[in-house]
């Protein structure tokens, strides 16, 4: 069998959890095995092997079509958010503990951490959520549920890869921004090396703040990993202060600020 590009890349989505992925991303997957000495077959197997390590690690398919179920039973469903549930109430206290002014949170790579809303408008927080997702069915199940429950939220299906698209969706919404990068920034070196700085250097002078977080233990045999990061930091430190730095349930959270907001 001799396929064209186009070809492969249409069959390596034929995989339901892989059907809704942005072009970009596969084609980026697929990049990775092009030129490998074996068959078309086993490129489409290794591309798709490393698209569901990027896009479906230890998260259920049960997420692959919108049921009407309650947040709880949701972010239940990635092990993610389901880590953090016992404590979003004292992470997001710990990270918005000072802000009094309306903003925008931009939620990139957001997995189904929309979900986690009603822990901000429970901290009376003035604001509207954008989140970005390359996996459109947890996108469509993010829509689903904050219009069900009428929050000021919305999910775009997006790749982070996209970056003069991101950077539009950032400066189209006024006033203070803020951004969430959670456990994502390793996903996105395992498409591209390098791509973090690329993506922070972009949207930085766009944002009043940036919190990062990375798992501190590995997600299915609880090692625990060192998580120093330190070339963040100092990267980071060209357009932002390091205001804080904690670690919650295997999370390690950074928060980034510029120095004259608040
Ligand atoms: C480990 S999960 C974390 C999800 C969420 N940030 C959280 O901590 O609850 C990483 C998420 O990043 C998304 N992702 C990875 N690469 C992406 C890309 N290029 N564009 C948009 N989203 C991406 C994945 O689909 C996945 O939902």
């Amino acid at each position: 069998m001799t396929l064209t590009k186009c070809e492969i890349l249409k069959k390596i989505t034929e995989k339901r959890e892989l059907s809704k992925l942005p072009e970009k991303d596969v084609e980026l997957a697929f990049s990775h095995f092009e030129k490998r000495q074996v068959s078309e077959e086993e490129k489409i197997r290794l591309t798709r092997e490393l698209l569901n390590k990027v896009f479906w690690p230890f998260r259920s398919k049960k997420l692959l079509s919108l049921k009407d179920k309650n947040y709880e039973w949701i972010l239940r469903k990635h092990l993610s958010t389901r880590e953090r549930l016992p404590f979003y109430g004292k992470l997001y206290e710990r990270i918005f503990k000072n802000e009094t002014k309306n903003f925008v949170l931009f939620d990139l790579g957001a997995g189904i951490n929309g979900i986690s809303y009603r822990f901000l408008s429970q901290k009376r927080l003035k604001l509207k959520y954008v989140g970005i997702e390359a996996v459109g069915q947890l996108v469509d199940l993010m829509n689903f549920y904050f219009k069900k429950e009428k929050f000021n939220a919305q999910a775009i299906s997006m790749s982070l890869f996209e970056i003069d698209n991101l950077k539009k969706i950032i400066c189209k919404e006024k006033g203070r921004k803020i951004v969430f990068l959670f456990k994502v920034l390793d996903s996105l070196e395992a498409l591209e090396r390098n791509f973090s700085k690329k993506l922070l250097s972009s949207i930085s002078p766009l944002c009043d703040k940036i919190v990062i977080s990375f798992p501190t233990e590995s997600m299915s045999k609880r090692q625990k990993f060192r998580v120093k990061r330190y070339w963040l930091i100092n990267f980071l430190s060209k357009f932002h202060l390091l205001r804080d730095d904690f670690e919650i349930s295997g999370e390690k959270f950074l928060v980034f600020e510029k120095e004259q907001t608040l």
